[in-house]
């Protein structure tokens, strides 16, 4: 392994991520761990250089103080406080206080200067341990990857390919929950463009089967998580010497499932919700990588850049968008409505402008008016989000011009709706989806 650590101890500041990115940014890998972590624990992370205990507005929990044990002040690692943390320490530790260019100094120094960390962490190296670590855990072992030929599972094929080359084994699932035509891209792009090995698995009917009259969001989400494993299983069980699963796993994913200090936002499908008979190991190359991240690693490993930076789809797919128990008028409304978007975001340039672009549809119906009589119908709720991390978010402000365009085009071509509104909030206080 050839990159230098900064670990962050998590006490509860919502700037943790923000941390760890702008010193990757400075060219030294970090981690975020819990505030908890043992010197053992600390110890046997490979190459921590520094340790950087990162407090926040959260840092009581159920009016209890949390701090980090104060055996690793006395570690022989370098360690660096930082935000609200003044008040818990009882040892005298280098402090930054909030101006942002002062944090950047402070942080710029402290692992440069007092750590002595080496900027090495870049994608070349990343990409190489990457393989390294994969081989070592896999051998010449078969891994089955989950290809939904969003950006995530994309590189990770590609990585693995790089890896193991016929070792891996791509599934593609048709849950019945893609966005249109994206299957049939998916077969064209891995199996005859990159000679991938790759299984169609149309799984439609199986899919909504079980989630028909399921409306609690998380519900859906494991539904959806444990029915793809179950899928996987029975594939593999056709296969030979299958014993591990690759997995689209990014670190929002990993945070945003909940850590010790932050509250669970969602259970993302590929973290939460697998069976307990599961039976393959987990290779997760990119569990440690921002979205950004993954976009860099995908161009590194020389996939092409339409791939590499097409919007992020959910795991869920559809199935999220399509809000409440879903039903196939509703998921029909959903991926017309969403077809009809992106050809129009495509023609006006958007697509290579907006992060992440879709539409949704509700699960209740509103009145409006349509061959002269009262209409019944259901609305369709367009989002466009600007982001670098998927943690924060911020709305495109799309053309009138253009929103009027799709409304006509949505109100026209796609059943059952009579109604189209635009999603004006910004994550948080909304999240990217709906669901
Ligand atoms: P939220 O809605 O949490 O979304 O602001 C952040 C990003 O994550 C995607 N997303 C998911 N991806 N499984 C996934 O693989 C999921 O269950 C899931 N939920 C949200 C979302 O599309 C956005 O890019």
């Amino acid at each position: 392994m050839k990159q230098d650590m900064i670990v962050i101890l998590d006490l509860g500041s919502h700037e943790n991520t923000v941390l760890a990115r702008a010193i990757r940014a400075l060219g030294v890998y970090s981690e975020i761990y819990p505030h908890d972590i043992t010197v053992d624990q600390l110890k046997a992370l490979p190459n921590v250089k520094g340790v950087i205990i990162n407090g926040g507005p959260n840092n009581v929990i159920d009016g209890v103080a949390i701090d980090v044990n104060h055996e690793i002040y006395s570690a022989g690692i370098p360690v660096m406080a930082a935000g609200h943390e003044k008040a818990l320490c009882d040892v005298k530790l280098p402090q930054f206080d909030n101006d942002e260019q002062a944090i950047k100094d402070a942080v710029k120094g402290f692992i440069f200067d007092t750590c002595k960390a080496e900027a090495n962490w870049n994608m070349t190296n990343f990409v190489n341990d990457q393989i390294e670590l994969v081989r070592r855990q896999v051998g010449d072992k078969k891994v089955l990857l989950a290809l939904s030929g969003g950006v995530d599972s994309s590189v990770v094929a590609a990585l693995l390919l790089k890896a193991i080359g016929d070792n891996l084994v791509c599934v593609h699932v048709n849950h019945g929950l893609m966005r249109k035509g994206e299957s049939e891209d998916v077969i064209e792009v891995f199996r005859n463009q990159l000679n991938a090995n790759l299984i169609y698995v149309d799984a439609t009917e199986r899919f909504l089967g079980k989630l028909a009259g399921v409306a609690d969001p998380e519900q859906k989400r494991k539904i959806i998580g444990s029915e793809f494993i179950r899928v996987f299983e029975e594939e593999a069980r056709k296969l030979n010497g299958i014993e591990f699963l690759g997995q689209g796993t990014i670190y929002p994913d990993i945070v945003e499932s909940g850590t010790k200090t932050a509250k669970m936002v969602k259970s993302h499908h590929n973290v939460g919700g697998l069976p307990e008979d599961l039976q393959f190991s987990l290779v997760e190359p990119l569990k440690q990588l921002f979205k950004d991240e993954v976009r860099a690693c995908g161009l590194e490993l020389g996939l092409p850049y339409n791939m590499v930076y097409r919007q992020p789809f959910p795991g869920p797919g559809l199935g999220v968008r399509c809000l409440g128990a879903i039903t196939r008028d509703r998921l029909e409304a959903v991926r017309e409505s969403d077809a009809i978007l992106r050809e129009e975001f495509r023609n006006a340039g958007l697509d290579k402008k907006v992060w992440q672009y879709f539409t949704i549809v509700p699960d209740f119906k509103s009145v409006g008016v349509r061959d002269n009589a009262r209409s019944f119908e259901y609305p369709v709720i367009i989002r466009a989000v600007n982001t670098v991390d998927a943690m924060t978010a911020t709305i495109e402000h799309v053309d009138w011009a253009i929103l009027d365009r799709i409304t006509a085009r949505i109100l026209a071509e796609v059943k059952n709706v009579n109604r189209v509104c635009f999603d004006m909030s910004p994550k948080p206080n909304a999240t990217i989806e709906w669901e």
